[in-house]
């Protein structure tokens, strides 16, 4: 499936259509599943999202009883640390909204080691989807799933040249995050967990992303011997918003 591209000329603008968008795919998936799983994104491109969706009218709209939050990937530090996503989004959205506690699935980014958050955060993950290798389960599909993209083409924490970016079968893996800003470990959704989604929209926005982006959509094929973010695209929807400098 193509990818679909819409682009904004200020982050308010973008920010409002991904809203709307986040919006319509919650009110489809409940209406015909009952539930919406939607993954979060971290970094600082999707706040103003965020708190789109944390303020009226979408806050008044949006089904959160029915609403299950899950992170695409985490720094390895408490939720309280100021490079922590969950931080990020508990000021943005998480604070602002009725959510049940329930329906809000961390990454525990704090337990050491690292690799031990993410065996934990798999087995969430396939505890929440009532997956079992012996149903042949093979991976997850999120109803939707928000990425950002680094200037280095990379996407959730999946850098170019990570084992990460290859992984074929886990689900979820912590990543050195040497290459990555603020440079510390960090625990990522793998590629096939990311194209099991049956939605996945970019949030992008600033010159510096800008040849990126343009190089992914020019062809995407070509664009991930070098970036990561071009690996993304699979039997979903892919919706690529971008702000200013696009
Ligand atoms: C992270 C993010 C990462 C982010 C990009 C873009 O944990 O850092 O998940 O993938 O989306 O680095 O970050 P900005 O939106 O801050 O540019």
């Amino acid at each position: 499936m193509e990818p679909e591209i819409r682009i904004h000329a200020d982050l308010d603008g973008m920010s409002s259509d991904a809203a709307q968008f986040i919006l319509d795919a919650a009110r489809a998936c409940v209406e015909a599943s009952g539930r919406f799983t939607l993954v979060l994104s971290g970094g600082e491109t999707p706040v103003p999202t965020y708190r789109n969706l944390a303020s009226p009218p979408f806050s008044e709209a949006m089904p959160w009883g029915n609403t299950h939050l899950f992170w695409g990937d985490e720094r390895c530090v408490p939720p309280e640390h100021p490079y922590s996503n969950f931080a990020m989004a508990q000021e943005a959205l998480l604070s602002r909204i009725p959510l049940p506690v329930e329906n809000m699935h961390r990454i525990v980014g704090e337990l050491e080691p690292p690799s031990r958050a993410a065996t934990a955060y798999e087995q969430a993950l396939r505890k929440f989807f009532g997956a079992s290798p012996l149903a042949g389960d093979r991976f997850p599909s999120f109803d939707l799933i928000l990425l950002g993209m680094g200037v280095d083409g990379h996407t959730a924490s999946l850098f170019q040249g990570d084992h990460a970016v290859d992984e074929q079968n886990k689900w979820v893996v912590s990543v050195e995050g040497a290459r990555a800003k603020p440079p510390v470990p960090r625990i990522t959704v793998t590629l096939p967990v990311i194209n099991s989604a049956q939605r996945i929209a970019f949030l992008v926005s600033g010159e510096k992303k800008k040849a990126v982006v343009q190089a992914i959509w020019k062809d995407r094929t070509k664009a991930m011997e070098s970036y990561p973010a071009a690996r993304v695209g699979g039997k979903g929807r892919v919706v690529w918003f971008s702000g200013s400098g696009i």
